[in-house]
């Protein structure tokens, strides 16, 4: 039976790339003739990204999940600073990315181009910092933890899942912004036309 705690950092990981691919989507349509929702929708994305991925994921594994498997595995402790490193520049990389998006809605395209390349490089940031985690720190995790430990992991993870969750009810407050991204983005986020 799965551990609860890594099937919502499975889960999470799901959630943030169906965004960042539903977003890149969005950015090679471009505005066409209506760049009013365009930009609305956007804003929305990235503030998800801001609001979920950055301020509950993130945390979760740097404040539960990397600490128990380092303790337990010092083969994964380079690649858990790195991890953490990520995590700290994330935040601004996302404030970063809606700057610029505000610049382009603003001042035209000229600022274009900047948006475009710093929300790819995003998306492959985020990309590789996934993998490192999926493909190095679960089974390492999964090898050296105790039942003990994913009592407590399961726990703290469970108090805090992705609202965008298939398998848990979603938190009331999300519903416009959910219902905003998921009318007009394209999939596999939206159900908008890709
Ligand atoms: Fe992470
Ligand atoms: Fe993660």
């Amino acid at each position: 039976m799965p551990h609860i705690s890594i099937q919502i950092i499975q889960q999470e990981h799901a959630s943030l790339t169906a965004m960042l691919q539903s977003l890149l989507m969005m950015i090679r349509r471009g505005p066409l003739n209506e760049p009013g929702l365009f930009f609305d929708v956007l804003r929305s994305m990235l503030f998800y990204i801001d609001e979920v991925p950055e301020k509950q994921h993130h945390p979760k594994e740097s404040q539960y999940f990397f600490p128990l498997v380092v303790q337990r595995s010092a083969a994964c402790a380079e690649a858990i600073q790195g991890l953490e490193k990520e995590h700290h520049q994330g935040e601004a990389a996302i404030r970063a990315l809606q700057h610029l998006l505000l610049a382009w809605e603003i001042l035209g395209d000229s600022r274009r181009a900047a948006f475009v390349s710093a929300a790819q490089s995003y998306f492959d940031f985020y990309k590789a910092h996934m993998a490192v985690e999926e493909k190095q720190i679960i089974p390492e995790a999964l090898r050296v933890l105790t039942e003990e430990d994913w009592t407590t992991l399961d726990a703290a993870f469970a108090r805090n899942a992705d609202p965008l969750s298939p398998t848990k009810p979603r938190d009331p407050i999300y519903d416009r912004l959910f219902s905003k991204i998921t009318f007009r983005a394209p999939a596999p986020i939206g159900l908008g036309h890709s």
